[in-house]
């Protein structure tokens, strides 16, 4: 029997990936977890033939002109590949996938937290009780805005936009869209598609990003789109943090402009923005959207599904590289 392909796991996968990798490959695992620094990226991608990384490895040109030749493969354990320098890869002859789809459903719900979390003031009142200085109730204690009957502008109608959609019209909300075309009638079961993004914006009272991170859309949400929005509108973001200018968000926020936010994703991560973190009306996430059993386990199988197949001959289903 030839040897088994020596694999790189990069972080902590869940026990039963785990396992299926060690059957069908020789792997190294980042048995603490930590982030590996770049050059212990480049170190431990020495002798292995694939790697299986997260978002949180960097694979920039220099890192993967510093591969050996005998690596081919990166399978990411992430749908977003903002992390891969993808021109690098394909001009080094590496083949870069990713896991879409498993984590549509994990995501569109934390993009539900957190507009439900940012509209009702969710975070404000949890603090507010362990801090034991709940000692008040009144009609106009902690009034929020509710969401049923309005409007949930989709920025980005791929796999996760469109479950999130699918969600938001269970709360009775109406979506709009913009997507660089319009997606079929039977995906987008009767969204407002807006050619542009101005005209999302205009029409959007909750504001969801589910577009990649990409030269294009990198600060997207600035002082100016903010501006388009109707006025006390809540911006979702459970996708990237550079989509956001955090600066203007948080002088969005803090001049009333803007109602609230729900926020997944940061610039800087972990450990996100210190002055939006400051405000009352945030509900703040550490980058969890795809954190739920079910879901590690699928990425992780899909990650390997695309290993098994590059390494059996064949094209691995979710080839972005
Ligand atoms: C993704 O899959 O892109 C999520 O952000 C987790 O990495």
């Amino acid at each position: 029997m030839p040897d088994k392909p020596r694999l790189l796991i990069t972080r902590k996968l869940t026990d039963a990936v785990l396992m299926r990798a060690a059957r069908d490959y020789d792997v190294t695992v980042n048995a603490d977890d930590h982030v590996f620094a770049t050059d212990e990226l480049i170190a431990k991608c020495q002798d292995v033939d694939a790697v299986l990384p997260c978002h949180s490895e960097h694979f920039s040109a220099d890192v993967i002109s510093a591969l050996p030749k005998r690596l081919k493969i990166i399978a990411n354990h992430s749908v977003g590949v903002d992390h891969v320098d993808l021109v690098a890869a394909k001009d080094a002859g590496v083949v870069v996938t990713n896991t879409p789809d498993v984590l549509s459903d994990a995501t569109a719900e934390i993009a539900m937290l957190c507009m439900l979390g940012a509209a009702r003031r969710g975070a404000e009142g949890d603090a507010m009780i362990r801090a034991g200085k709940w000692d008040f109730w009144s009609p106009a204690f902690m009034v929020g805005r509710q969401v049923t009957g309005k409007r949930f502008g989709v920025l980005g109608m791929g796999r996760v936009g469109q479950v999130a959609a699918e969600r938001a019209r269970g709360f009775g909300m109406i979506v709009h869209y913009h997507n660089r075309k319009p997606v079929p009638e039977h995906l987008a079961k009767g969204a407002v598609f807006h050619d542009t993004v101005e005209g999302l914006f205009a029409n959007s009272d909750v504001l969801s990003l589910h577009c990649p991170a990409t030269p294009q859309t990198t600060g997207i949400i600035n002082k100016d789109t903010i501006a388009l929005l109707p006025d006390r509108a809540i911006l979702v973001n459970t996708a990237r943090g550079n989509l956001v200018d955090e600066a203007a968000l948080a002088d969005a926020l803090e001049s009333g402009k803007l109602f609230a936010a729900g926020l997944d994703v940061f610039c800087d991560e972990p450990g996100g923005n210190q002055r939006i973190s400051a405000l009352k009306n945030v509900f703040l996430l550490p980058h969890i959207g795809s954190a739920t059993e079910e879901t590690r386990d699928a990425m992780g199988y899909r990650a390997l599904d695309n290993l098994d197949a590059y390494f059996k001959g064949r094209e691995p289903g979710d080839r972005v590289a």
